[in-house]
């Protein structure tokens, strides 16, 4: 258990009883990460509410991660879908739910991925925070998108120092024949957002991310030692240590 629980737990012995509930939940909050994240083969995972809130901590720690300001365009691809929050909205690629909100966030851009100059010419060591794929793209209309395709996208983010993120938020758990569409493709990403089936109906969200983003996280901070990603990024929500729902993701992924 991490020294931080051990802390609260000392304090909790002389009488702060709002603090048990505390420990419970970081405690599950471990468990649950845990067992997602060796699942994944994933070093971190970051809880939240629902997807579109993980994508946005994805994108968030992506910038971290790239320490440059300059460095800090995300990449969508044409036919994506990524939520209807604000920053998700711009890396969604849907008329209907762009059009009534223009303009949309700057430094995320959409990019026709059947034209492979585009999309080359898209992501540079020089801008590039992450790209940003769904392997099979659900609003979309059900579009597998090619595993030659998340091979080059992988090659052209490692070569750019940028964040490969799938979204399996909708393809992922399952929903494919194996737990992540991504196990069939050959291309491990460094971070994996899900959410939907994850709280197995209870609102709940996750980013996982990869030791090493994590480790060019903690790099850009100067911050070597704590592994507590969501902190040294800023990224909380009210909810997003909800025990029932942790439960109830852990029930799901144990159960798999
Ligand atoms: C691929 C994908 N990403 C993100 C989202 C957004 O998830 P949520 O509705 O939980 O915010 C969805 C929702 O349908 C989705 O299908």
């Amino acid at each position: 258990m991490p020294l931080r629980l051990a802390v609260v737990g000392h304090r909790l012995w002389f009488g702060h009883l709002p603090l048990l509930r505390r420990v419970h939940r970081d405690a599950e909050q471990e468990r649950a990460a845990g067992k997602v994240c060796a699942l994944a083969a994933m070093d971190n995972a970051f809880f939240c509410n629902s997807g579109a809130e993980a994508n946005e901590g994805a994108f968030k720690f992506a910038r971290r991660a790239a320490a440059d300001p300059a460095k800090h365009e995300i990449v969508a691809l044409k036919g994506a879908f990524h939520g209807r929050t604000f920053a998700t909205l711009a890396a969604t690629d849907r008329p209907h739910y762009r059009e009534p909100f223009q303009p949309l966030v700057p430094g995320i851009r959409i990019v026709d991925y059947t034209k492979p100059a585009e999309l080359r010419r898209a992501i540079s060591r020089e801008r590039t925070a992450a790209v940003i794929v769904e392997p099979v793209q659900g609003e979309g209309g059900i579009n597998v998108l090619p595993d030659a395709l998340l091979r080059e996208l992988r090659d052209l983010t490692r070569a750019a120092g940028a964040a490969l993120i799938f979204d399996e938020i909708q393809c992922g758990l399952g929903r494919t024949g194996t737990l992540f569409a991504y196990e069939q493709t050959g291309v491990v990403p460094g971070m994996v957002t899900l959410a939907k089936a994850l709280g197995g109906g209870l609102p709940m969200g996750a980013v996982l991310v990869n030791e090493t983003i994590a480790a060019a996280i903690r790099r850009a901070l100067a911050r070597p030692a704590p592994p507590d990603l969501p902190r040294l990024v800023r990224e909380r929500f009210t909810w997003d240590r909800a025990a029932a729902a942790t439960l109830a993701a852990y029930r799901g992924v144990a159960a798999d």
